[in-house]
């Protein structure tokens, strides 16, 4: 199939490339680089031995994306991640958010819609749940209010494709993502985060690697097993294999309905603490932290259902939280020597 990847040297962009690419499928990325950089591209052919199509520039650009449409109109699927993605940003700045996370959307749709593409993945997350109220959460969970805008340009997203697919010739899987970590194993892709990472995984390999001086833990009270917030971490591979699951089910005409929804996690929480254990045991350093007071906006505990997920995607995702670790490690190592 030949596949548009928005957002495709990202850091889920990339690996989904590459997994595509090893698939044998054409790709074209479209990406603004406003968060990464073109020397993915080469670091993707290193990986697949094969070189995407790559054009640069920005999808709230109408009549840059019309012209794109127009001369790939044939299509034969696209994957949407191109979107601005910093909670604490986006609070700041929400208009910003807004417009560059609904705009590109609605160039993609339209152009979509005009020539007749079949299929759309999204990149949606589980901060649509909010703090669910039962775990694991389903996708059957309802959707609670946003807390940050940039949760809110993912649930009006969700609706937005809703609305257009409704009347539209195309389908659409929205896929939930919980939280993403690692690296290629390869170690010549990963995530690349600028200044001070907001991220407990990137936080760690950090501090690990002596950048940062110490992780500070975000709350040791919550009502969880040892007091620490539990989160779902998958990773970055498996989250990308879900991608091209979610295409060929569509492909195939497997979909139930036009649009579906599915959770992409391991379906296992993790507290901070068994994640700090697991870095440890796996990369053999010691790492430096202290209980810090809570985040403003955190969830406390969430991870997923993922049978919807394993029986219609046949999809399972296969990484542990050590073999996670381990290439988180080896990335941040890889970065330093350039
Ligand atoms: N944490 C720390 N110390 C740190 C960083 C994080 O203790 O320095 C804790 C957080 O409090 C949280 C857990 O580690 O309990 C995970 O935090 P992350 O920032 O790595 O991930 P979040 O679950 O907060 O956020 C992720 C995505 C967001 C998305 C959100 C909900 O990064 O983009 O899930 O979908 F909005």
């Amino acid at each position: 199939m030949k596949i548009l990847v928005t957002g495709g040297t990202g850091y889920i962009g990339s690996h989904t490339v590459v997994e595509l690419q090893n698939r044998g499928h054409e790709v074209i990325i479209i990406d603004n680089l406003s968060n990464s950089y073109s020397t993915v591209v080469d670091q993707i052919e290193k990986i697949t031995g094969k070189r995407p199509v790559f054009e640069v520039f920005d999808l709230t650009d109408k009549a840059k994306t019309a012209a794109f449409f127009q001369q790939n109109s044939d299509l034969d699927g696209i994957i949407h991640f191109a979107a601005y993605k910093a909670v604490g940003e986006s609070v700041e700045k929400p208009l910003k958010y807004y417009r560059n996370n609904l705009e590109s959307l609605l160039n993609i749709l339209d152009g979509m819609q005009e020539y007749k593409i079949p299929s759309l993945v999204f990149s949606s997350s589980c901060t649509v749940y909010g703090e669910p109220d039962e775990l694991p959460v389903s996708e059957a969970a309802p959707i609670k209010p946003a807390t940050s805008p940039y949760g809110n340009t993912k649930q009006i997203s969700e609706e937005i494709i809703r609305d257009t697919a409704a009347n539209s010739s195309f389908n659409a899987i929205l896929l939930r993502y919980f939280n993403p970590i690692g690296a290629h194993e390869s170690a010549l892709i990963g995530e690349l985060p600028i200044g001070v990472p907001n991220n407990l995984i990137p936080y760690i390999t950090q501090t690990a690697a002596g950048i940062r001086e110490q992780l500070s833990v975000f709350g040791d009270d919550y009502d969880t097993p040892d007091g620490t917030a539990i989160r779902d971490y998958i990773h970055v591979t498996d989250l990308a294999k879900a991608h091209i699951a979610a295409l060929e089910r569509m492909a195939h005409k497997k979909s139930k309905e036009k649009v579906e929804a599915f959770n992409v996690g391991t379906g296992n929480g993790y507290s901070v603490l068994e994640v700090i254990r697991a870095f440890e045991k796996s990369t053999g350093e010691k790492l430096n932290y202290k209980i810090a007071p809570r985040r403003a906006g955190d969830v406390e505990k969430v991870w997923s259902e993922t049978t919807l997920a394993n029986n219609e995607l046949g999809w399972k995702a296969e990484k542990n939280i050590e073999e996670m670790m381990a290439s988180a490690w080896k990335w941040q190592l890889a970065l330093e020597k350039k």
